[in-house]
């Protein structure tokens, strides 16, 4: 069922409660704390200025972290106030409580077009345990509750769920509507033929979406320590390689499925193999891996090799869409990211509707100098794959039908 969009509500000079992820990465410099990549806030961005030119006074919250319902210094969101003010040029009234009378003295003084920022709602235990009296004290802050906040959809807290049971109208955000476009609407009707990408450490984070997938793509590529899972279940060796031993079966099973669906399911045929994690080590190509000839003892994959590297070139070049997450090898260290920064590079050129699934894989496309130059690329983690999965995000569901 749609949900109502922003768009659709009468949010001037009303006071909207609106849910972002402000959840970004950082760093600690001293007694400042540094925003190392504020993509999730430029996102909310359009949410934001549209209730500013609309004259809402929005109120804005978010959680930070995970101070596990404690107030964490480390994680107070005044910073991220801070930096939306120099983004948006205007002031940002910040509540250093998340509920109570400093924030109730706050909004009954805000003019329209005002913005505030509520502190992280983790600092109160009852936002994650979803406490109905916490989720009404919040919405008695909004006249509207707008959830702009994909990449925490899929957790049912007070902020993204209890909150919806006390305001009348509940409607997406801007990027809230073009996840949902991209991850859900595009991707479950996609321009064919469909090519996933599928890397990151472990099979079991994965599984769930690569069964859904299988019933989708035409083409599913694997990389990443992964991979090694889908080697040791064909009886190929795998040296001293990242694995989870007993995965194997469950790695079998998405092997039988993709033959069974007629999906073209491919692992790397040769990968690089290095002594130790580390810069500098020494690698070696593999050759053609099979059963007599694997990663030798010892050694570990570290990246896709240069033969796998020109195959997945070749696949992604006659996709007409293309769904990447995860990394096909250890990327953060330069010497093992050859084949992650290919594949980015091949899908910029592919000139098909290319989306990015969260996660690493949007650090890695970032890292290459290539985001532009993407469909699309998710602001979510947990939420992109769940979404992928073909689950129902609790924080969606709970808004208002359109
Ligand atoms: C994320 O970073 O994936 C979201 O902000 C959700 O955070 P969480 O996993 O701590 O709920």
């Amino acid at each position: 069922m749609a949900k109502l969009s922003v768009r659709d509500v009468d949010v001037r000079g009303k006071r909207v409660l609106t849910r972002v992820d402000f959840n970004v990465p950082i760093k600690e410099n001293g007694d400042q704390i540094e925003v190392t990549d504020d993509t999730r806030i430029r996102e909310a961005l359009a949410t934001i200025n549209y209730l500013r030119e609309q004259k809402a006074k929005t109120i804005l919250m978010s959680h930070f972290g995970r101070p596990k319902g404690k107030r964490v210094q480390k994680y107070s969101l005044r910073p991220i106030g801070d930096h939306l003010h120099t983004l948006i040029g205007q002031p940002v009234i910040f509540s250093h409580e998340t509920i109570g009378d400093v924030p109730e003295k706050i909004i009954e003084h805000m003019e329209n077009g005002d913005v505030a920022l509520l502190q992280n709602l983790r600092f109160q235990p009852e936002e994650e345990a979803n406490d109905p009296k916490f989720a009404q004290a919040l919405a008695k802050f909004g006249e509207v509750y707008v959830n702009d906040a994909f990449g925490a959809a899929h957790r049912a807290h007070a902020s993204t769920v209890g909150v919806t049971k006390f305001i009348e109208k509940c409607a997406m955000g801007f990027l809230m509507e073009k996840e949902l476009k991209y991850l859900h609407e595009e991707l479950d009707n996609p321009a064919k033929p469909f090519v996933v990408i599928m890397g990151g450490a472990k099979v079991s984070d994965k599984i769930g979406v690569l069964k859904a997938l299988i019933k989708k793509a035409e083409t599913i590529l694997i990389g990443g320590a992964m991979a090694n899972t889908f080697f040791k279940a064909q009886g190929i060796p795998i040296g001293a390689s990242r694995v989870e031993a007993d995965k194997t079966d469950l790695a079998s099973e998405l092997l039988d499925l993709a033959k069974e669906r007629g999906v073209k399911f491919l692992l790397p045929i040769d990968v690089l193999e290095a002594q130790e994690i580390r810069a500098g080590a020494p690698t070696r190509n593999t050759s053609r891996l099979s059963r007599e000839h694997g990663i030798s003892d010892g050694w570990q994959a570290v990246d896709i090799g240069n033969a796998t590297i020109a195959l997945f070139e070749e696949e992604i070049a006659k996709a007409k869409t293309i769904l990447w997450n995860g990394p096909v090898g250890i990327f953060e260290i330069p010497d093992f990211a050859e084949g992650t920064i290919a594949i980015a590079e091949a899908l910029a050129k592919s000139g098909a509707t290319t989306v990015i699934g969260g996660g690493d894989s949007v650090t890695a496309v970032k890292q290459a100098g290539l985001a532009d130059k993407m469909t699309f690329i998710s602001t979510g983690g947990g939420a992109s794959l769940e979404l992928l999965e073909g689950k129902e995000l609790p924080g969606v569901a709970a808004l208002t039908d359109k």
